[in-house]
């Protein structure tokens, strides 16, 4: 698939480049768009409507009418979502959270929070397992300060816990040829036969609640829409199995600091981490990429363009909470009213806050953790 400019969009779970048409790809994976009537039903039950849904973050979804059906017929849906701990934790994967909180809030609902240090360490031949299980521990800090409700939340590590997945997985695993995986994931004769069964204990904690309550739980993953295709095997299987098919909400990508491609550790000075420093955050966006003019003279004329700024979305989409506030500096920017500089200078600031706020609670988080664990 090749967009405009020529880069071609390549979204799966291990990869995402090129410039990506979250249209195209509604309609190449075969979701659905969010409609206003469904925000309004979300709204309702929440009492507002998160930032993350008015900015059209979370965007698309499969089911999640029925979810919202079964909970008002008073059948809460279980919540799962995860993790594949591979580095440090940084704004692109904490916003999906800090929505996940937001619905376990508005349903008043449990969580699985799966951490795939399995997979990492199948598809990193430089990890060893030391490495992951400390990786896997310091994301776990970062997952609890999101402030997830404690009794009603449980951190599921593969590796520890695997007892508590695994019937689960060869169930789904047996109803699941290599083909399937081939065409869906491009495995290849040369994958490891690891990673070549992984995609079954992904599946897994989408029927836990299930397996566990004995009798059908809906279950609703928050997640950015790269890990689809496992939720395509994992509903088919679902039938199969007498489970419902598992329903998703599906968010954008968060871009990165530089110019395109999502936030990706791989580009650090693009990225900014939760155990960034204000001062390191600020550097960072002082440096970014932007969508305005080379002069002040031209961005006063002709006004920036917002909408493949780096630093326009985090506002937009993150920082700025106040829909008036946003909408003028958009406006501004795009007027030329504003300039650069101002705009980066007011998004270091509302960083600044986010990021110590966080590792406030990042350092509480240790003496909690046990109450979150499997
Ligand atoms: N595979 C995911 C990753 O690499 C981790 C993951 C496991 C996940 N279960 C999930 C993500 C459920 C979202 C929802 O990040």
């Amino acid at each position: 698939m090749t967009s405009q400019n020529g880069d071609e969009m390549v979204v799966t779970p291990w990869k995402v480049s090129g410039e990506v048409d979250y249209d195209r790809l509604v309609q190449k994976f075969g979701t659905q768009l969010l409609t206003d009537d469904l925000l309004n039903r979300i709204k309702k039950h929440a009492g507002f409507l998160h930032l993350q849904l008015r900015r059209g973050f979370f965007f698309s979804h499969r089911d999640f009418d029925w979810i919202l059906d079964q909970y008002e017929s008073g059948n809460p849906p279980v919540l799962y979502t995860g993790r594949g701990p591979s580095g440090k934790i940084h704004l692109g994967h904490i916003l999906p959270w800090i929505f996940t909180k937001y619905l376990q809030d508005a349903f008043n609902t449990k969580l699985y929070f799966q951490l795939t240090d399995d997979e990492k360490f199948l598809i990193h031949p430089e990890f060893d397992m030391k490495k992951m299980s400390d990786i896997t521990y310091d994301n776990i800090l970062d997952i609890i300060a999101v402030g997830f409700d404690p009794r009603k939340t449980k951190i599921i590590t593969d590796v520890k816990d695997i007892s508590s997945l695994y019937e689960l997985a060869l169930k789904v695993a047996r109803h699941v040829n290599f083909s399937t995986v081939k065409a869906v994931f491009g495995f290849e004769d040369a994958s490891n036969i690891g990673i070549i069964f992984f995609p079954a204990i992904q599946a897994a904690p989408a029927f836990l609640e299930s397996s566990l309550a004995n009798r059908n739980v809906p279950c609703l993953i928050p997640a950015a829409i790269d890990q689809d295709p496992y939720w395509r095997v994992a509903r088919d299987v679902a039938q199969k199995l007498g489970y419902y098919k598992p329903a998703q909400i599906h968010s954008k990508f968060l871009p990165g600091l530089g110019k395109g491609g999502k936030m990706s550790s791989s580009m650090p000075e693009t990225c900014i981490f939760m155990t960034d420093t204000p001062n390191v955050a600020k550097k960072k966006i002082m440096n970014a990429f932007t969508g305005g003019q080379a002069t002040v003279v031209e961005q006063k004329r002709l006004g920036g363009n917002p909408s493949i700024c780096p630093v326009g979305l985090y506002n937009y989409y993150l920082f700025e909470g106040d829909d008036k506030a946003a909408g003028e500096l958009w406006k501004n920017c795009g007027s030329g009213a504003i300039l650069c500089g101002e705009c980066k200078i007011l998004l270091a600031e509302k960083i600044k806050v986010f990021l110590l706020e966080h590792q406030k609670k990042r350092v509480e988080a240790k003496e909690t953790i046990e109450k979150y664990l499997m």
